[in-house]
């Protein structure tokens, strides 16, 4: 299989210890896929964990979903970009000035991480964000933070399988849509519940894919990124 430039998987590290993570990373090719280290392990192990995977060569994308005032975020989001992440993401709830912020401090830095907008977590029905007092449908605020995202100068958002033909449609080609829920065709949904196929996911307009126990828990996590790297269009 050729090597991709910029590789559509990103693998998700969901590991208690970094022996795991590190072991699993050299098992994994980083011509074919990213690396996601999400809160989990980066309280644990910090900036020296990224640093390393970042020696093997992978381009990190660092899950710290960053929602605090606009001046906090946009140093927090400065500080990733002097690790030297490839992505990082904010909440979109945040709203427009802490997204601008954070979208102007990366303006300013010499190696620029992808800036994504986390819009209404997946794990939120309707009666939990109407709990918080935000109003239904999900979809509709979902769409609405996308927008308010891309005009504050983020490169795209995180969203789930179901979210990515409407995003796509009204947000144009070029915002970055990032989805995990991801499952090889015959695979185990394990606790997902809102699944698509790599391929479909991509043909439907996903730009990145989130993928974790698929390849983490497969006994040759490299066959198994290659299967599923297999299954997506050219
Ligand atoms: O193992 P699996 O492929 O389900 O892992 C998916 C990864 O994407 C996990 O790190 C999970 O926390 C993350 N994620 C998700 N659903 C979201 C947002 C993030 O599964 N809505």
């Amino acid at each position: 299989m050729p090597a991709t430039h910029d590789p559509k998987i990103i693998v998700a590290l969901d590991f208690p210890s970094d022996r795991e993570a590190l072991d699993l990373a050299t098992r994994l090719d980083p011509k074919q896929c990213r690396l996601k280290v999400g809160k989990e392990m980066f309280t644990r192990y910090g900036p020296t964990l990224v640093e390393r995977l970042q020696t093997q060569g992978f381009e990190i994308f660092l899950d710290l979903k960053f929602h605090d005032i606009p001046n906090t975020v946009a140093g927090a989001c400065r500080s990733a970009a002097e690790l030297g992440v490839w992505m990082v993401n904010v909440h979109c709830l945040g709203g427009r000035k802490m997204m601008s912020e954070a979208a102007n401090a990366l303006s300013k830095v010499s190696r620029r991480p992808m800036l994504i907008g986390v819009t209404i977590l997946t794990s939120m029905g309707e009666e939990d964000i109407a709990e918080v007092g935000v109003e239904g449908p999900i979809a509709q605020r979902v769409l609405q933070l996308a927008r308010l995202a891309q005009d504050s100068g983020l490169d795209g958002v995180v969203c789930s399988p179901l979210e990515i033909e409407p995003v796509r449609a009204n947000l144009g080609a070029d915002f970055a849509l990032v989805t995990p829920g991801i499952r090889p065709a015959g695979g185990s949904a394990d606790d997902q519940k809102r699944i698509m196929t790599p391929g479909k996911a991509i043909a439907t307009g996903a730009t990145y894919l989130v993928i974790g126990r698929p390849i983490t828990q497969a006994p040759d996590p490299l066959q198994a990124l290659a299967a599923i790297t297999a299954e997506i269009p050219a």
